[in-house]
């Protein structure tokens, strides 16, 4: 049908006969010629249609915009180059116009910017766009890109099963109902971290996978409830082997796909270095700011606010200091306290530093009546603060400070464009083991249950459980969680222990994991492993904030398919054949 892409239309083609097809950019017709630009996946190229042709001249007059069109003409040099395409210092002199399909008036057209709404809804048009298509383009590469460097290095790509039993990574499963066992379910993968397991048990020495996940949580813009794992597994390694080989991987793929260098051994932070210092578990090490720890300078003022947790075992006061923030408005500051609500703050106390000189004069605060000379000058001293700065106050239990301060360093920091334009990616190390769940009032894993402690002596554990240190680490590139893993407890009595210590007791341990503990057993051997987020690595090259950018297909924040509507209702009679009835949802 063709002989060659449009947008690779090029001089050495010149005076030689082509065939083309793609989709009318844009038509512009005048008297005696008409200018077509014409586009395919590889880009565009100009069609030049003269009345002489009378044939292809009246064709050329029906067109319209996204009409699908093949055209037979000449390559011939064009009169005025354009510079901005591949095909530009040559046009198509048109013998032929064929019409495959004409296209209706289009929802929006491809040069605007519609809501995004509208760009799902009707995605295979979004898709269309050359940003689109570079973007999928680009993850096209990266995946090439993971698997030649893997398949290059004894990895063996296996694929594990997607209707499965539920494996827990924290999220609620989707679930499948069973027509052939009434009243049974499958659960789709939220990982294939068991089954990935199971494969060392079984000998395959090294495993990856490129695996569709299944995570019914809530949603942000970098997250879907179906998204795709570089899946990776070794046997007989510890934590440094699997970071070396995934750290030296990573640094491949972006210098290969991206041309970007991510530079030497990527530095390691603990946990609790993050967050005291970041107030993030995924510190964005582009921004230069760090939360100060003030408790010491306020532990004896009377404002509970301060006081009360700068006493108590669990609370933190910390202060962020905004360079240059004493020009926010009283409006602005007030929605920085807004947005720190939305992150568990009951407040935002802050202190304007208009004259620094002038001490107490010189500032402005709401709480600057509750701090005597002691606490001002301490405060001020700890966050370095100069005149014309802002500083903003986090008091409450660790967690909650942590979380809102670490929220508004990367919120003012964008406001502000303090953000290095800059590859920073790290370690995260020593997370601890377990977080205590104050509602559920229990532990429950800071990564997955099969993460082993760094403590590899059962009583020991049960005896340190609330400070255990597990064997986890996760990658971080500019602020976002790329990849998560661990070495992984391949002993049963620990393993047994730790379903204990979560609150899973011998009888749900053996109903839902007994495979697993079972497997131990048969001289499981030590292993280890990690999953990176290819949608999330993709949208960081694609230099994109929202994953859906570089998902065909993704859904919405409530994880809808706007253009084929899922989920959707299904008939009474699939239903039955499946042994589920549905309660409708009681309005509130
Ligand atoms: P984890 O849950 O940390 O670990 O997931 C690994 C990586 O997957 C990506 N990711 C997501 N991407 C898009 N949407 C989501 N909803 C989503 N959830 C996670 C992140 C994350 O770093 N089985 C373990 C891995 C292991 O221990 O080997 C696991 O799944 O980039
Ligand atoms: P209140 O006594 O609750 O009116 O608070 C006095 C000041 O302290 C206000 O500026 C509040 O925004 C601030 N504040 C209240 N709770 C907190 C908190 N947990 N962390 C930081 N500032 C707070």
């Amino acid at each position: 049908m063709r002989s060659h892409y449009c947008g690779l239309i090029d001089e050495a083609l010149i005076d030689q006969g082509v065939a083309v097809c793609g989709w009318v950019d844009t038509v512009r017709l005048q008297s005696h010629v008409a200018f077509v630009d014409l586009r395919d996946h590889e880009g565009i190229v100009q069609i030049v249609v003269e009345r002489e042709s009378a044939d292809a001249f009246a064709q050329a007059g029906s067109l319209g915009y996204e009409y699908c069109i093949r055209v037979v003409g000449k390559v011939r040099r064009r009169i005025a180059a354009n510079e901005k395409l591949r095909s530009g210092q040559v046009e198509i002199l048109a013998e032929r116009v064929e019409i495959l399909n004409k296209a209706e008036g289009l929802p929006f057209a491809l040069h605007e910017n519609p809501a995004e709404e509208t760009r799902l809804k009707y995605r295979y048009l979004d898709l269309r766009t050359a940003d689109m298509q570079r973007k999928m383009r680009l993850r096209t590469r990266l995946v090439s890109a993971l698997r030649h460097y893997l398949d290059g290095r004894g990895f063996q790509d296996i694929e594990t099963p997607i209707l499965t039993k539920a494996t827990p990574e924290g999220a609620r499963d989707y679930l499948v109902p069973s027509r052939v066992h009434a009243g049974e379910f499958y659960a789709l993968p939220q990982s294939p971290q068991l089954f990935k397991q199971l494969l060392m048990v079984a000998g395959f020495d090294r495993y990856y996978q490129i695996a569709r996940c299944f995570r019914d949580e809530d949603l942000r813009a970098d997250r879907q409830p179906e998204f795709t794992q570089l899946d990776m597994e070794f046997a007989f390694v510890a934590e440094r082997d699997v970071q070396d080989a995934v750290e030296a991987m990573i640094r491949h793929v972006f210098a290969e796909v991206s041309a970007v260098d991510l530079g030497g051994p990527f530095p390691r932070m603990t946990y609790a270095e993050a967050m005291t210092r970041y107030g993030s578990d995924k510190p964005d090490l582009r921004i230069a700011l760090e939360l100060v720890d003030v408790a010491d300078h306020v532990r004896h003022v009377e404002f509970k606010v301060f006081s009360e947790p700068a006493n108590a075992p669990g609370g933190r006061v910390a202060a962020l200091r905004v360079p240059g923030g004493a020009a926010f408005t009283r409006k602005q500051i007030d929605e920085l306290g807004a947005y720190a609500a939305r992150y568990g703050a009951k407040g935002l106390a802050w202190l304007r530093v208009d004259d620094l000189a002038r001490r107490r004069d010189g500032i402005n605060s709401p709480v600057l009546k509750f701090l005597d000379d002691i606490a001002l000058d301490g405060v001020l001293a700890a966050t370095a603060a100069q005149s014309g700065d802002l500083v903003l106050f986090g008091a409450g239990d660790w967690k909650t400070v942590s979380d809102f301060l670490g929220a508004l360093r990367i919120k003012v920091a964008r406001d502000l464009g303090l953000v290095e334009n800059a590859w920073k990616p790290l370690w995260v190390v020593d997370f601890p083991m377990f977080e205590f769940d104050a509602e559920a009032s229990r532990f429950v894993a800071l990564h997955h249950p099969f993460t082993a402690p760094k403590i590899d002596d059962v009583a020991d554990l049960q005896a340190n459980a609330a400070n255990a240190v597990s064997r986890g680490y996760d990658m971080v590139l500019n602020g976002n969680e790329i990849g998560g893993g661990s070495i992984r407890i391949h002993r049963t009595d620990m393993q047994s222990a730790v379903f204990e210590l979560l609150g899973i007791g011998a009888q749900e341990a053996e109903a839902k994991f007994g495979f697993l503990l079972e497997a131990l057993r048969f001289g499981a051997p030590p292993h280890g492993g990690i999953a990176f987020g290819i949608d999330r690595i993709a949208a960081l090259m694609a230099g994109t904030e929202s994953i859906r950018d570089v998902i065909a297909f993704p859904k919405t924040a409530s994880a809808q398919d706007l253009m084929t509507a899922a989920p959707s209702t299904i008939p009474a009679c699939q239903l039955a054949e499946l042994h589920v009835a549905v309660i409708e949802p009681v309005a509130d």
